[in-house]
């Protein structure tokens, strides 16, 4: 059966800082991540027991559970690649916009148009992790 691992992280804890302190990465790595990880495999292995015993009646609760831990640990990792201590701010041409300034420029008519969205939606929307 598959199952999950925590990736390592990309860069050392304090790499974000003073963005995003080290203690807060290393608690949302060791701590959250690490526990959708445990949470998943756990899942699983509470799946295939139900498969073995033909046993139903927690289907519903571990699938539930599944999806939840699952996009706790999908949501981390792509949060964690998506970070990095030179990053951010409008992609510029100096830079070499490329397909992503493009992109947003399609989408949301320019950047600060994306980055006001983003920001609202971030703010405003629930989510897990
Ligand atoms: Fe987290």
């Amino acid at each position: 059966m598959a199952t999950y691992s925590l990736p390592e992280l990309p860069y050392d804890y304090s790499s974000l800082e003073p963005v995003i302190s080290g203690e807060i990465i290393e608690l949302h790595h060791d701590k959250h991540h690490a526990a959708y990880v445990k949470g998943a495999n756990d899942t699983l292995e509470q799946l295939a027991e139900a498969r073995e015993t033909d046993q139903w009646s927690a289907i519903n609760g571990l699938e539930k559970s599944l999806a939840f831990h699952l996009s706790g640990h999908i949501l981390h990792s792509i949060y964690w690649r998506n970070m990095s201590g030179d990053g951010g701010g409008e992609p510029l041409e100096k830079d070499g916009t490329g397909q992503l300034a493009d992109a947003i420029a399609e989408s949301f008519g320019g950047f600060a148009r994306f980055q006001a969205q983003m920001t609202k939606a971030a703010a405003t929307t629930q989510g897990s992790g």
